[in-house]
């Protein structure tokens, strides 16, 4: 299958770029660069040992997305683009409605132009906002968002069902992640935000290469095992592997919605410890006050995405740990 991806160099982007190629699929990827680097096409052909076709531009640009459905037969689409930082989108909420929501309605234009309605969509667990019962499924209530971010995320899950209703022809599944972290065994693509992270694990990496001075654990009070935050942890490639999992599933007499995750909730501190055992070092941290708008616990009920696409998590949080902490010793 000929398969496009949006935000292909990205983080979750560039490793199932990798997953689709195991499966022997085909991509293109648009990524405008936002929030990657033209050198993960590098690494990516390196790992697939194909050359990928990349169009570097922005899905705004419809003129743009035309063409590269004028000049390839694409099959299918997923749909990683577009902004997500969480504190960002809280203080420019215009920069994040107006991009995440144009380049999708951009997308899906285009798409229909062509006839072209198969998609998967990179969706969130914050869709759920606070939970109202553990572990979360599909049927849970959404809506209750707390940031920008996480309500584009809704929006544009909302779009997708009602484009559905227009057209029972379209294909859309819905992919709901909890917490992604690790990185291929390579080593060659992974995650290392520029700056000061706002996500734990990449902020660990940094107090663990030295890059930043001390971990802060927002929040020791909750009403979890151990007072800090609770979370469904899920390896990058068992997250990346979903989407050909999606991809395979035809049946379209509805918007399908999965979460993945791991079905397992880790504290903090649980994740930490193991990361200092995992990798033999100990990190400099410290309890600092919550976070706002932080929920206690958050982790998934996975039986829907086991039972309807054959969904199930290989890899372990040791697994996470080392390999997210590999990529980042091997680009410093
Ligand atoms: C995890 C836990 C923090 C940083 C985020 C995004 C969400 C989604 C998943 C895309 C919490 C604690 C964190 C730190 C800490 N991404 N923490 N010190 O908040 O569950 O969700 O990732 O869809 O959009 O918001 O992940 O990694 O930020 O926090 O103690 O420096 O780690 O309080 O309990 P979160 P996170």
């Amino acid at each position: 299958m000929k398969v496009l991806v949006t935000g292909g160099l990205g983080y979750i982007g560039s490793h199932t770029v990798v997953e689709l190629y195991n499966n022997g699929d085909e991509v293109i990827i648009i990524d405008n660069l936002s929030n990657s680097k033209e050198e993960v096409l590098d690494k990516l052909e390196t790992i697939v040992g194909k050359k990928i076709k990349f169009y570097k531009g922005d899905l705004c640009d419809k003129e743009l997305v035309r063409n590269i459905f004028k000049e390839n037969k694409i099959d299918s689409v997923i749909h990683f683009a577009g902004f997500k930082c969480v504190p960002e989108s809280v203080q420019l909420p215009l920069k994040y409605y107006r991009n995440n929501l144009d380049t999708t309605i951009t997308l899906l234009e285009v798409m229909d132009e062509f006839n072209v309605r198969k998609i998967v969509f990179s969706s969130s667990a914050t869709v759920y906002g606070t939970p109202e019962i553990l572990p979360l499924t599909e049927n849970c209530v959404v809506g209750g968002t707390t940031n920008p971010y996480g309500t584009t995320k809704y929006f544009i899950e909302r779009i997708m069902e009602d484009l559905y209703i227009s057209n029972n022809n379209w294909d859309i599944t819905l992919l709901r992640y909890f917490n992604p972290v690790g990185a291929h065994k390579s080593g060659l693509i992974g995650e290392n935000p520029n700056g000061i992270p706002n996500n734990l694990m990449p902020y660990v990496f940094k107090v663990a290469s030295g890059e930043l001075e001390c971990l802060n654990i927002t929040g020791n009070d909750y009403d979890t095992v151990d007072g800090t935050g609770v979370r469904d942890y899920i390896h990058v490639v068992d997250l990346a592997y979903g989407h050909v999992l999606a991809l395979k599933n035809n049946k379209h007499d509805e918007v399908k919605i999965y979460n993945l995750g791991t079905g397992k909730g880790t504290s903090v501190l649980e994740i930490v410890n193991m990361f200092e055992k995992v990798n033999n070092i100990t990190i400099n941290k410290r309890f600092a006050p919550r976070r706002i708008g932080d929920i206690a616990t958050c982790y998934a009920d996975t039986k829907k995405a086991k039972e309807e696409l054959g969904f199930e998590t290989k890899y372990t949080l040791e697994d996470m740990c080392r390999d997210g902490y590999n990529y980042v010793l091997k680009n410093k």
